[in-house]
């Protein structure tokens, strides 16, 4: 059986440090366990064009390992030039990289390590959260410029505490968040999302559940994006919902860069209808130079919390999805049943109620 695995280049970092098994070069500490029952295992990070080692090693393999960190975005032509194709792993949570709906076409079952990275990414939109609202890092910029000059901060950093957060989806990570807010003692903590959380989730946190998204942003100061990415939320935070946010909102989307508007975020946040985005997500990974959303700034030259795609690959996290994915592969291997929480498709389709409603 060949196995393929997408995943980024470590360089000397990967040399350096053995946890960032996410990479090209420490390969999720799982080369020796294939090989050793004589499976072909083949790994790199090339993965863009006709000529990459993702496509032409698609041709004949039965496995595929992808990470949403350095996305080998599986398209339907690539899902029908691979006719051994059986099972595709993504080594993290949100396989939005991979045309689901062609795979279910084929048979070919997606599975996930659910939850292996959500406090992690919780953690992240927390910080997110606090570094926009407190205008954190014109700060810090400004000190290593060598200036000093507090009001040009002062006048626009606000406290967390009696603000509005909302987040769009309440699931593993929409909910962490929320419930780490708790001590911040916001004015409401608000959700969105098809699914109700349970009575007793909702109350152990004091979360309130609007149905309507415009109505749901325009009572938000703060709205965190914690959705998959499918037909339903491509886009779904658009120059026309942004009109519905309140003015001056903060925009935190960890997520996936797609369910936002690259250029209406951009002008919202020159506007000032956002007082600020942040995140690690891109509509293309990894993003091009002189993508918009690298150096797009409020009217007072701040507000930006963007950085590359790590929220969800914290050294803690690589070690539970590189279990993770081995635990799938031995279940495959095996035939004993999979986790029910990591399977997105399954032989049969779609065995998760999280990628939009069917
Ligand atoms: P989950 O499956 O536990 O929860 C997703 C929630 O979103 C569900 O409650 C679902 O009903 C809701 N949802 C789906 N479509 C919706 C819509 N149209 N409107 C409102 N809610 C909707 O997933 P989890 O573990 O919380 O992860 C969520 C996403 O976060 C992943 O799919 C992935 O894209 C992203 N993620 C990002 C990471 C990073 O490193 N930046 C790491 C891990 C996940």
């Amino acid at each position: 059986m060949k196995v393929l695995a997408i995943l980024y280049d470590g360089g000397v970092h990967a040399e350096q440090e053995p946890r960032l098994l996410g990479t090209v070069e420490n390969q999720l500490g799982i080369r020796k366990f294939l090989e050793e029952q004589g499976h072909e295992f083949v790994v790199s990070s090339s993965k863009e064009g006709p000529d990459s080692v993702f496509q032409k090693e698609m041709k004949d393999a039965e496995v595929l390992i992808t990470t949403p960190f350095h996305p080998g975005y599986l398209t339907r032509d690539i899902v029908e030039s691979a006719p051994k194709l059986k099972l595709c792993i993504t080594a993290g949570v949100g396989s939005d990289h991979i045309d689901l709906n062609a795979a279910v076409d084929h048979k070919i079952q997606v599975l996930e390590v659910s939850g292996s990275n959500v406090v992690s990414v919780a953690e992240h939109v927390v910080m997110s959260i606090l570094l926009l609202v407190r205008n954190f890092v014109p700060a810090h910029e400004m000190i290593e410029r060598g200036d000093w000059q507090v009001s040009q901060i002062a006048r626009h950093a606000f406290d967390l505490e009696n603000k509005v957060v909302g987040t769009i989806g309440a699931g593993r990570i929409g909910y962490r968040v929320l419930q780490r807010l708790v001590p911040f003692d916001c004015k409401e903590l608000l959700y969105y999302d098809y699914a109700a959380l349970p009575a007793q989730a909702a109350k152990a946190i004091n979360a309130r559940r609007v149905e309507d998204l415009k109505v749901f942003v325009s009572q938000c100061d703060v709205v965190t994006v914690n959705c998959p990415l499918h037909e339903g939320t491509r886009g779904l935070v658009n120059a026309e919902l942004l009109k519905h946010f309140k003015k001056g909102a903060w925009l935190v989307n960890t997520a996936r860069g797609a369910i936002c508007d690259k250029d209406a975020v951009a002008e919202a946040l020159k506007s000032g209808q956002l007082s600020g985005y942040a995140g690690d997500v891109w509509n293309v990974q990894p993003a091009p130079r002189d993508h918009v959303w690298r150096t797009m700034k409020n009217p007072l030259g701040g507000g930006n919390g963007m950085v590359p795609h790590y929220s969800g690959t914290t050294l803690d996290a690589q070690a539970r999805y590189a279990n993770g994915v081995k635990s799938i592969l031995e279940n495959y291997l095996s035939g004993k049943p999979q986790e029910p929480g990591n399977v997105i498709i399954g032989v049969s389709g779609y065995e998760t109620k999280a990628y939009g409603q069917r």
